[in-house]
């Protein structure tokens, strides 16, 4: 049989433009106020079922056109590119939004994220946030966008119409072509732009109909799943739960999963092969990542869902990894495929060329792709912090501009900070993808001179 399943959402977008309060604001929850420092620690998803889309669309939608279950929202953290968020090489969202305060505009992570939605080739639309602070405007609480515009001013109109142009030119400076949402006619070449705001709930249903809109009407045949197909997914999080022990947090994107089902899960050295003991789904519109929550057992799940998979030796299991439910007939196959995806990404050899550590196989792909594509030689492209033992290898290395390590999001054990000072080995960090390239690159220009 065949089953029309969740489109998958991200969020996207410079920190603090609201991705998280605009998940929020759908979900009628708090989870920003109570997030430590405000900002989104870990990737959450949250399912929204389309009952709950229908009453936040109300008249916007009708009920029968809906085609789709409901919508299934990662929240990323702001310093955090969606580059875990990966299967298969791309990108595991169907389509994402990417959050824009309306004030401060495009920033060097949004130009991030459009960086990778290109490279992934990802739908996506804009949110302009924030609208509320627009000077003069004037608050309709939870309404659709046509009903707020037509109660402000024309100086305030006019002035969300320059915001959106802004918008327009930066999204054209990145080969993109886009128009306010309601204008738009062929949302397969035009990015819509959805101001809203998370704050009083203006423009989310209209952001909400065009998210279902455009998942049914352009790629409503990437959604079809066999229902009885073995799962496969990719993992969010890997999490030390009380009484539960290790546990991964997973993104299922295709078939379906059940307690007992055996499953692979692609990794640094051979796949590893773990049996679901339980699966936990948190109840819906509520996040998996929130702490005290209570989440249902399940015995079952259909793609897409997050879920939470208790399973023994997840020791050695990392944000992005992919896995696929096995049986006997194909886990040879399975195995092979899962090591030679892996395989292209972690890069260990004894050649000559840089270091490159990573907080996730997703950011670590990314990066690996930036580095090949400017003809920058990879000599090791790992997982996890700056080490002593990278610093040890990368003293080895003759070539002087090989003597680095790239470090994408992860820490210098002091040590290692240490060691590399005295070595003569440089170590360049940021949380921005190609900025830290950018580090690299004006370095060696540096030194050539
Ligand atoms: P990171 O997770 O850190 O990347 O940030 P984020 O994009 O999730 O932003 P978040 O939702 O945490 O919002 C950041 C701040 O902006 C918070 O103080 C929000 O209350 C505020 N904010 C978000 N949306 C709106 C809005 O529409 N209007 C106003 N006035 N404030 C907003
Ligand atoms: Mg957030």
């Amino acid at each position: 049989m065949e089953n029309i399943r969740t489109p998958i959402v991200c969020m996207l977008g410079h920190v603090d433009h609201g991705k998280t309060t605009t998940l929020d604001k759908i979900r009628g929850s708090t989870v920003a106020e109570r997030e430590s420092g405000a900002i989104t620690q870990h990737i959450g998803a949250t399912e929204i079922p389309i009952d709950i889309i229908d009453n936040l669309c109300g008249p916007l939608l009708n009920k029968e056109d809906f085609k789709v279950p409901g919508l299934l929202f990662i929240d990323t953290p702001g310093h955090h590119a969606f580059t875990s968020l990966r299967s298969r090489g791309g990108s595991l969202a169907d389509i994402a939004v990417l959050v824009v305060d309306a004030t401060d505009g495009f920033q060097p992570q949004t130009e991030e994220a459009l960086d990778i939605l290109k490279r992934y080739k990802t739908p996506f639309v804009v949110a302009l946030n924030k609208i509320d602070k627009i000077p003069g405007w004037q608050t309709t609480q939870n309404s659709p966008f046509q009903k707020s515009i037509t109660k402000q001013k024309n100086k305030t109109q006019t002035k969300l119409e320059e915001k959106i142009y802004e918008i327009v030119g930066n999204l054209h400076e990145a080969g993109f072509q886009s128009e306010r949402f309601d204008r738009v006619k062929d949302y397969s070449n035009t990015v819509g732009i959805i101001p809203i705001s998370a704050k009083t709930g203006e423009g989310i249903p209209d952001l909400l109909m065009v998210l279902v809109g455009v998942a049914q009407q352009y790629f409503q045949q990437n959604l079809i799943v066999e229902t009885q197909k073995p799962g496969k997914g990719t993992v969010l999080e890997v999490k030390e739960e009380k009484g539960l022990g290790k546990t991964i947090d997973v993104i299922l994107y295709d078939g379906v999963i059940n307690v007992g089902d055996q499953i692979l899960i692609g990794s640094h050295q051979n796949p590893i092969k773990t049996k679901i003991r339980s699966l936990l789904k948190p109840k819906p519109t509520q996040e998996i990542r929130e702490t005290g929550q209570k989440f249902q057992k399940a015995q079952k799940v259909d793609a897409a869902s997050g879920i939470k998979i208790v399973a023994p030796n997840l020791d050695n299991v990392f944000a992005g990894y992919p896995f696929q439910v096995i049986n006997n007939q194909n886990e040879q196959k399975i195995k092979q495929e899962m090591q030679s995806q892996v395989n292209e990404i972690l890069i260990e050899t004894e050649t000559s060329g840089v270091i490159v550590k990573a907080d996730t196989i997703g950011s670590l792909e990314a990066i690996v792709k930036d580095l090949k594509e400017s003809n920058i030689n990879i000599r090791k492209a790992t997982i996890g912090d700056v080490s002593k033992r990278d610093v040890v290898e990368a003293e080895t290395i003759e070539e002087k501009l090989d003597r680095v390590i790239l470090a994408f999001d992860v820490n210098t054990i002091p040590e290692a900070k240490k060691h590399a000072k005295n070595k003569d080995v440089e170590i360049f960090t940021s949380k921005v993808i190609y900025r830290l390239i950018e580090k690299y690159e004006e370095w060696v220009q540096e030194i050539k001179q």
